[in-house]
This record gives structure tokens, sequence and C-alpha cells, in this order.
């Protein structure tokens, strides 16, 4: 609501009531437009102030509306700004903490904004869908012109007198929709330049486009005229599924914090153990990133690493990083580990390794101490079983680069305590992380659904695609990087390794097993000829594409291929066909999709909510699409099905394309909307 008091006699200071963040609620715009109307008819009052309480001034439109805009109630934001831009009194925006999205245009609505110096402003509706861009820090907000002043001292106050100083000067030239937009030359150019600049960027989104649009409006054309387009086009946007999929993603973002364990136990009623010093074991690429992620969170870290070249490259990277900042030493020797209060391991991804390493460690590290992997696949429980404490074994599955990526798994294994998952889950947004609890299986969630489609991408080139083209069809969809791209850079000798570890390939596959099928299932041995072939990606300079070095970062065609794949497809007997983008798109995205489903019915994963965070902020799945499961939803749960059943039937030798069970369930009981999937999850108790 808005609360009412006037001050100094003349000022009237209405004071936004709604916590949080003071979001714009229906009973919040009735507030504000009461009070306006009421200062502006209060002989006394000469100016007014707006702020907001508990030093914020306004997180913008409540998003919880936004479904349903159409039965909104109490008057709308554009009248609420009308009603104060018109106001024959001054009206001044007193910004503390932040002003974002609809609470910027509020403030833009006023005569005057003062802004606190930490204050944040800006409009980042983009990332729900919408209009438009960046949050700027109050001194830039200042150059921008989007603040009148900033003050280091009570924000308030300082407006408070601020607004005694304007009462009776002439308001015209402080109206925004009186402000000229400042001459800009050879405008058509500048604005297709903007345009096509954005348009790559955005990647199928349309948020951003939209946006150039009505900034050419506003600029272009006089002020209510650039406020119809805008209304117009929001319209658009409104009611498009990509502002959908994007607020989907706000909320996803934060469900996984709050996770449940199949045991029962919940975030709200378990206490996390109290964390400040840390060793992270194994200094290569992911535990130089893990290092820096700690460090930055605020822990002591120690630093492990048996390679002295390693140790000594590690230790000149992570200081680069950290630029000085952080406390971390550097060891040798695992002894240095004995006192910490959390362990993260991330050495090669080997069993028997990384065994003999949990071992050591519980005989090492003091009682109570968390013990943490970084594995990307293997058994947490076969690892919790060589420990003393196997309840405070757990895994943190980060994502490379460690110190950048959102994304990160806590894996529980049967026999982790509920404290030693709430400490893991702590620590992830400590560190800034969306966090999402999983349970313990080969590849958990992410790299579980990843296999199915990895495994398509290539079927695709077998049958008769090329890597150019798959990866066209996916960054066309939103993903920054195709399949081939992405693996290119991640290194195809990663997959190959596990692949031998499981017995697939190399040595242990039987003689006369033939190539193109194991335990008589379809398998691709591409991946693995292009690895026998010293082809590993980015790093050795060659792989799906050619790079002008090793390590180098821009992909060209290779022509040797083409013609790698054409041999391939002759001594197999397969007939190239022309495939199309649908195939390409429906087969890899299905894919992910079912084994989506498989993870929710196996209770891998608590909720939809959770495999779609993990794949937008781990995995590159485009925020405008929702995640894999919401987008299932939106292309419609029957035709997911029919697509999979139709691929099935033409690859019936590809179990990944077989129909998931709780996928036919739901489509069986009508489609019902995700928020109700996990009530036909197996073994789901009802919460009535
Ligand atoms: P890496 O090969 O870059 O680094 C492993 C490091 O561990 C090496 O420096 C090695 O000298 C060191 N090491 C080996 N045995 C050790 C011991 N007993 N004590 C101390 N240090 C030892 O490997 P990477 O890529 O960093 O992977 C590490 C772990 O993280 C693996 O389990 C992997 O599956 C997982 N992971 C990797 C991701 C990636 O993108 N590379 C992503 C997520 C998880």
């Amino acid at each position: 609501m808005a609360q009412y008091t006037t001050v100094n006699g003349s000022v009237a200071l209405i004071t936004i009531q709604n916590p949080p963040v003071n979001a714009l609620r229906a009973a919040v715009r009735e507030g504000l437009f009461n009070a306006i109307q009421k200062a502006s008819s209060d002989p006394l009052v000469r100016s007014v102030v707006l702020s907001g309480q508990n030093g914020t001034f306004c997180g913008g439109a409540d998003i919880k509306e936004f479904g349903n805009v159409s039965s909104m109630s109490g008057p709308l934001l554009v009248e609420v700004f009308a009603l104060m831009e018109t106001s024959m009194k001054p009206v001044v925006a007193a910004i503390e903490g932040f002003a974002l999205g609809g609470g910027l245009e509020l403030a833009l609505a006023c005569h005057y904004r003062i802004g606190h110096s930490k204050a944040r402003v800006g409009l980042p509706e983009v990332n729900l869908g919408l209009f438009p861009g960046r949050q700027v820090i109050a001194g830039e907000a200042l150059k921008l012109g989007l603040l009148d002043r900033v003050t280091d001292h009570n924000t308030v106050d300082t407006a408070l007198a601020f607004a005694k100083s304007v009462e009776g000067k002439p308001l015209d030239n402080r109206r925004l929709g009186n402000r000229p937009c400042p001459p800009l030359e050879n405008m058509d150019a500048f604005f297709e330049e903007a345009m096509k600049r954005v348009r790559s960027r955005a990647r199928g989104a349309s948020a951003p486009v939209v946006c150039v649009q009505a900034v050419r409006g506003a600029a272009t054309l006089p002020f209510h005229k650039g406020m119809e387009l805008e209304k117009v086009l929001l319209g658009t946007l409104f009611n498009s599924g990509q502002a959908q999929a994007s607020q989907y993603c706000f909320f996803a973002e934060r469900a996984g914090a709050r996770w449940s364990m199949p045991s029962g136990a919940r975030w709200d009623t378990c206490r996390a153990l109290s964390i400040s010093t840390a060793a992270v074991i194994g200094l290569g690429t992911m535990g130089r990133g893990i290092t820096v992620a700690l460090a930055r969170a605020g822990l002591s870290v120690v630093a492990v690493e048996t390679q002295e070249h390693q140790l000594a490259e590690a230790q000149r990277v992570v200081s680069h990083m950290l630029k000085g900042g952080g406390q971390v030493s550097y060891s040798s020797d695992l002894q240095a580990a004995a006192e910490v209060d959390l362990v993260v391991e991330a050495v090669f991804e080997d069993m028997a390794l990384k065994e003999k390493l949990f071992k050591l460690l519980s005989s090492i590290c003091k009682p109570g101490t968390l013990l943490a992997t970084n594995t990307s696949t293997l058994d947490i429980d076969r690892l919790a079983s060589c420990t003393r404490d196997p309840q405070l074994v757990v895994g943190m599955h980060f994502f490379a680069p460690a110190h950048m990526m959102r994304l990160l798994e806590v894996v529980y294994g049967p026999r982790s305590s509920p404290e030693a998952v709430a400490t893991a889950m702590q620590l992830g947004k400590r560190m800034g992380k969306v966090s999402v609890a999983v349970g313990n299986c080969p590849g958990f969630v992410g790299n579980r659904m990843l296999k199915p489609y990895l495994e398509q991408a290539y079927f695709l080139l077998e049958e008769g695609a090329t890597p150019e083209l798959v990866d066209a069809a996916l960054e066309e969809f939103g993903f920054p990087m195709g399949v081939f791209r992405m693996t290119d850079l991640s290194g195809l000798d990663v997959g190959w390794r596990i692949r031998k570890e499981e017995g697939l390939t190399g040595p242990d596959v039987p003689a006369g097993q033939p190539t193109r099928s194991r335990h008589g299932h379809r398998y691709s041995p591409l991946g693995d000829l292009m690895c026998e072939r010293g082809r590993y990606g980015q790093k050795s300079g060659r792989g799906w594409y050619l790079y002008d070095k090793p390590g180098g970062r821009v992909a060209r065609s290779d022509p040797w291929l083409r013609n790698f794949l054409e041999e391939y497809r002759v001594r197999n007997a397969l007939v190239a066909r022309p495939i199309h983008r649908q195939e390409v798109l429906e087969r890899c995205l299905y894919a992910i999709i079912n084994e989506g489903f498989r993870i929710l019915d196996d209770g891998i994963a608590a909720s939809p909510q959770n495999i779609d965070a993990i794949y937008v902020f781990g995995y590159g799945w485009p925020k405008h699409r929702g995640g894999p499961m919401f987008y299932a939803g939106q292309v419609g749960l029957a035709r997911v099905l029919e697509g999979l059943e139709r691929y099935h039937l033409a690859h019936p030798d590809v179990p990944h394309l077989e129909p998931s069970s709780l996928l036919r369930r739901l489509v069986a009981s009508g489609s019902p909307p995700i928020h109700k999937w996990n009530q036909m999850v197996k073994g789901h108790r009802s919460q009535l």
C-alpha cells in the first residue's frame, strides 16, 4: 500500500509498503493513485516525495499478476504514471536500494529523482521476455541522466529538503513526455545496425528485438504515439509463449532452493553445518574454478594437487582470477585437509582413484568434515561407503568454468544426511549459484539427459546430416552452441574415457561385436573413431570442425570430416538421406525431454521446474523456451508423445526414443499443466 504523511508543513511523503520489494500490485497502485490525488487537492501541500519502505524503492510490477493481465484490478500503472507526471506540484523520487522495471518507470514519472550512491536502477524485464535492458548503479545513472542527484546521506531527508527547494518552480520541462529526444545523425542506419546486432545476439528471443522497435518509436515519434506503439508491442510480447517461458524460469531459478529428499527431509526443517574452511583436491580444469568460487564466497581454501607443475600452474591461474583477493593456500600434501570443514574432490574421473582418496580423507579429516565430490557421473554411494561417516558425503557437481557457471547440482546419496544436503545447498547460495538437489544415478540429472541428446546427434550424422546442419538447427532454436561445437569445446576425449571405463569401446569390446550395436542397442562409434584419430576438439585444433590452432576458437568446416563420414557410411552400408531441420530438433530435443520424464518418474529430480533450472543454467537451454519440460508442455505433450512413437517405430533399437511411461500417463489423463505433473509421478504421495 502507500502510507501518506506530511513533513515540514508543505511536503507530502508517500511511502510504498509492500514487502519484500514493494512490488506494484493492485493495492499498491490504488494506494499510490489515492495518495497523489490527496496531495494534489490538499492546499497545504506544495511538493511530494515518493519513497519505498525498508530501504528499497520499488522492484517493479508484481510478476505473479503477469499470468492474469486481463483480470488485473485497480488502476493500471500507466494511469498512476500519468497522474504523477501531470501533477502541478513537484514529485521527487527518493531511491534507495533499487528501482527496477516498473519501479524505475515510476521514478521516471516523477519530476526529479534523487538516488542513494549504492542504489541500482534498470529495466531488467528483458529477462522476463518483456522490455528492455540492464541495471546500472547510481553513479552511472547520474551520468546517463536517469537521476538528478546522488547522495551518500539519508536519501529521504535529502529528497525532502530538495522538494522544499523546488516548490512553486515551473514543471513543464521536468515532465518526461515533454523532453525532446536528442537528435541523432543517420537515425535509420543507426537503428538498422542496432537491430542487426541485437537480432544475432538474441538467438530467437523476441523481447530484445521488439525492444529496439520500441526505442526507435521513442526516438522518432511524438511522445503519445511512442507510448501507443509501446503498448501494442508490449501486448504482443505479453501474449507470446516466450514471455511465459521466461517468467516461468524466474520462478524455476528460485524453486531449487526449496528442496526435499525422498526421506521427507526438507529445506525448511533442517540446519546446515557451519563452514568456513575448505580443501579442494585436484587442481585441473574444475578444481581451479571451484577454488575461486569458494574463495570468493569468503571461505578460507587450501588447494591440494599432487603433480608439481599442475600445482604451480594452478597457483598462477587462481591468483590471477582472484586478483589478490581471497584466502587460498597451496599444498601437495593431503594432510593439509586435516582441519577443514569441507572437502571438494575434483581429481580425474576414475572410480578406483576416487575410492582410494575418500578412504584416505576419511582417516585424515577431523570428525564432522563434509566430503563432497565433483564427479559428473559416478556413484556417490560407493564413495560414501569408503568413509567413516557416509552420511557426510554428497555430490557437488559444478559446471565448467566452475567460478562462472550458475548451476550447482547437489547430489544426495541414499545415506547422505539432510544436514549434509542443506550445507551443500546453502554453500551454493553463498557462491551465488542456482543450486538444485538431485538424486544419485549415473549422470544425475543434467548429464543423464545429455546422453540421449548426444546419441541422437551422432545417429543423425550416420543417417546423412552434417555437424553444420545439426548445429545450425539447435542454434536457431536458441542454444548458444550446437551439440558438435559444444563437444568440440568441452573435449571429445572426456566422453571417450567414460565409454572406455564402461567397456563400450576399445579393447574390452568383444571381438565380432557389430560396431554399431552394444548390448542389443544401437551404438554410434563415431565419437570414438574421432578420438582414435586424435580429433579431441578445440584442444587438438580439430574435432567436428577445424580450428586455426590447438586451443583456437573459430570453427571452420572440415572437408576431411565429410570424407570420413562418407567412408563410414559406405563401410556400414548406410545410405545418406536428406535430413530436415525439423527432424534434427525433434529427435534431439524430444530425446532430452523423454529422459526428463523418466528422471521425474524415478524421483531423481523433485519437480519439472528443477530439471528446467538445470538445463537453463547449466546446459544453455534458451531461457525464452523455459527449459525442456516447460517446452514439452508448450509443444503439447500429445505431440511430443506422437513424435517419440514415430521415431521409435523408425528406430526400434534406440531405447531412449521409447516414450516414457510418465509421458504416456500424462497424455492419457488429458495433459495436465506442468505444476500438476508431480501428482502423476510413481509413488507420489498426495499433499491432500
Ligand atoms: P583434470 O584432468 O583437468 O584435473 C584433475 C586433476 O586432479 C589433475 O590436475 C591431477 O593431477 C589431479 N589429481 C589426480 N589425482 C590426484 C590426487 N590423488 N590428489 C590430488 N590431485 C590429484 O580434470 P577435470 O576436468 O578438472 O575433472 C575433475 C573432476 O570433475 C572429474 O571427476 C570430472 O568428471 C568432474 N567434472 C568435470 C567437468 C569438466 O567440464 N571438465 C565438469 C563437471 C565435473
